[in-house]
């Protein structure tokens, strides 16, 4: 069973998506709401909230992501594609202004759709939102980095993208079909690629310069990767996105990022099966997945809980700004640590620069 699942089913139950769209709509004001949240200041001097969306959660993608993760996290509470345009007006109601989602998750049309009925409807304005989408395995190679980037563009119906990441360090042949996202040849072998992510990294580069983007970073890159890649390039990477929770903690990888000015962002911060973090919860009148939220905001990180259909965890989430953890509780949380990972890429396993296969 999905950790996730384990350690959240028995702290909360989750509103049913649509019912709590219709009579629990509490409209907040959007731009007070926006100020709350704290903003971190990355390398470039542009800002970005602490805390976003997390969408990845389109079932039809989510069958593919079981192929790359041995993890067998089932499909039910992933929102589906259509239900995402809702989904995503009703969290910028919420507050959310910093969205996260990826080529890969193909709900980037749902996500700009959104956008663009909150731009006319005049609750929001285009520099209101922080938009992070990613590059994925199959546009490594140089010359294909624009057209990625373009495509995404195009589905998300904007002209510029807040921060684009190269998702992964590991490259895939492209096929006629941009959404073939594991190619495979007839023994059903998985077509790698050993496109260095450095020269992947110069093109995305090159995105900023022509003003395609206005920050890039880097996703599920170790510690050698990001060393190596830093050595060459122009840009230091504005942020790195990576699996944060208190039983994988990343001290080295964060302590190296602070130092060199790159901003961490947290994925699957609710990621952990147990709950030793319930009396710090309880301490705090707050829920557990209140106290995992916080604690890499209190890190300096930023982070991107999905909510899956829950409109009434959209809220209990992003009401995770309105408190504090104190010192004690972010270092009994620290000591957690288990160097335990939930996505491995155990479906790129072989892969030349696959990040997680070495220590470091
Ligand atoms: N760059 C990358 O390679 C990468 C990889 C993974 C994720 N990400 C990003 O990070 C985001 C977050 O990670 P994630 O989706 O893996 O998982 P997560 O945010 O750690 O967990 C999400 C799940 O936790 C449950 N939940 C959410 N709020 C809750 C609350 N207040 N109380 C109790 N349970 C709650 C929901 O489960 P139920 O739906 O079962 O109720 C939800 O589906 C993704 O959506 C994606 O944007 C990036």
């Amino acid at each position: 069973m999905n950790p996730t699942i384990l350690l959240t089913k028995n702290v909360l139950k989750s509103s049913n998506f649509f019912t709590a769209l219709v009579c629990g709509k509490a409209r907040h004001n959007l731009r007070n709401a926006c100020t709350k949240v704290p903003t971190l200041k990355m390398n470039n001097g542009c800002e970005m909230p602490a805390l976003g969306l997390g969408t990845w959660g389109a079932t039809e993608d989510y069958k593919w992501i079981e192929k790359l993760d041995t993890s067998k996290a089932p499909a039910t509470g992933r929102t589906k594609p259509e239900e995402m345009v809702d989904a995503m007006k009703c969290a910028f109601d919420i507050g959310y202004r910093h969205v996260d989602t990826a080529f890969l998750y193909k709900n980037e049309k749902q996500i700009g759709q959104a956008i663009k009925a909150k731009i006319e409807d005049k609750t929001l304005k285009r520099e209101d939102v922080f938009l992070v989408t990613k590059l994925w395995n199959n546009f490594h190679d140089p010359k294909d980095v624009r057209c990625a980037c373009e495509k995404s563009l195009e589905n998300l119906c904007l002209s510029y993208i807040d921060l684009y990441l190269m998702h992964t360090p590991m490259g895939v042949k492209r096929t006629d079909d941009l959404y073939d996202f594991a190619p495979v040849d007839k023994d059903c072998k998985p077509l790698f690629t050993d496109t260095d992510y450095v020269c992947t990294w110069q093109a995305m580069e090159k995105l900023v310069e022509d003003c395609l983007c206005k920050s890039i970073g880097i996703c599920n890159f170790n510690l050698k990767q990001l060393k190596r890649l830093i050595k060459k390039a122009k840009i230091v990477p504005q942020v790195l996105q990576m699996e944060c929770h208190p039983y994988l903690t990343q001290k080295e990888l964060c302590a190296y990022c602070k130092c060199e000015n790159i901003i961490i962002t947290a994925y699957s911060p609710l990621g952990s099966p147990s709950r030793p973090w319930a009396e710090i919860a309880k301490k705090h009148k707050k829920t557990p997945a209140q106290v995992l939220i916080r604690y890499p905001i209190e890190l300096g990180y930023s982070t991107i809980p999905q909510s899956g259909k829950s409109v009434e965890f959209m809220k209990q989430n992003f009401d995770a700004i309105n408190f504090k953890l104190c010192p004690e509780d972010v270092e009994c949380l620290d000591k957690l640590n288990a160097d335990m990972r939930f996505f491995k890429f155990s479906g790129a396993a072989g892969h030349p620069h696959h990040p997680f296969e070495t220590k470091k």
